[in-house]
């Protein structure tokens, strides 16, 4: 199959993606993530896509923002609303890195990781974020909206100079053109099935692959937590999603949402 262009593809993926019930492309949004929220509360089906070519505002975990150069990455967000217990929401950012870092191997990114929480790294650098976002009614989710950023195209000079040094893209750490449209169409499935998988089986077949897949158990990590940092090596995933590690000094941390960075 063949398309114009990028919207042209994204506009026409419900007809290929049962799943994906409306496809909308903007070329500049502030943010898909806060656009699909808005939707989302405004009662818009589970299915719904909003693809943008460049963000003036795209939001990255921890109130920091997302780099979104015009053309270069793909910027998205998905509005989904699986049958899950609010409180395995945290586990829906894990599977989505789950699905969408096997998709990208297959594509032959074989350097591909997954960092806890939400990080797509290649070669230790950081390609792409996930963002999920929720609400709830009564200790069920209402909606989730998972919000993906994958540098492409993006080059050096794309980035600003504090990103840069820990940054790369598709282009940059595999000296290939990448068609964001092909991407997004192969990472979607994945993407949708683990979250899937997590509704209906619960989470400890995602644990368990979380666990071998991601390349994280048995690393040496540091991180921030209540303001001291810190040292130790990965153990895995508690139920809830939490990470286990093994402090460098004795004891053992789980950390919630702190950043983490792989020591060498
Ligand atoms: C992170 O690594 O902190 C998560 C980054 C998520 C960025 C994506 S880009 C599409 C969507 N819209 C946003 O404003 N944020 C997410």
């Amino acid at each position: 199959m063949s398309f114009r262009n990028f919207r042209e593809r994204v506009e026409s993926l419900p007809e290929r993606q049962t799943r994906i019930s409306q496809a909308f492309y903007f070329k500049q949004l502030p943010s898909t993530q806060s656009d699909v929220m808005k939707r989302a509360r405004l009662a818009a089906p589970s299915g719904t896509l909003i693809v943008a070519d460049g963000q003036s505002a795209g939001r990255g975990r921890r109130e920091r923002t997302w780099e979104s150069p015009l053309g270069k990455g793909l910027y998205f967000s998905l509005l989904l609303k699986p049958a899950l217990k609010a409180a395995r929401a945290p586990l829906a950012t894990l599977a989505a890195g789950l699905g969408i870092g096997r998709t990208l191997r297959e594509l032959g990114i074989s350097e591909l990781t997954v960092k806890w929480p939400n990080d797509l790294l290649i070669a230790g650098k950081k390609t792409g974020g996930i963002l999920c976002e929720m609400a709830s009614k009564k200790d069920m989710v209402d909606y989730l909206v998972v919000g993906v950023g994958l540098n492409v195209a993006t080059e050096a000079a794309d980035l600003s100079p504090e990103t840069a040094p820990t940054a790369t893209s598709l282009k940059l750490a595999t000296q290939k053109d990448w068609d964001r449209g092909e991407v997004l169409e192969a990472i979607l499935p994945g993407l949708m099935d683990e979250i899937d998988r997590l509704a209906s089986g619960g989470p400890a077949d995602l644990l368990k692959r979380w666990e071998t897949e991601s390349g994280m158990v048995g690393r040496n990590i540091r991180f921030t937590k209540d303001g001291g940092t810190s040292e130790g090596k990965v153990l895995g995933l508690e139920e809830d999603g939490q990470l286990k590690v093994e402090l460098a000094g004795g004891g053992v941390a789980r950390l919630l949402a702190e950043d983490t960075t792989l020591c060498s």
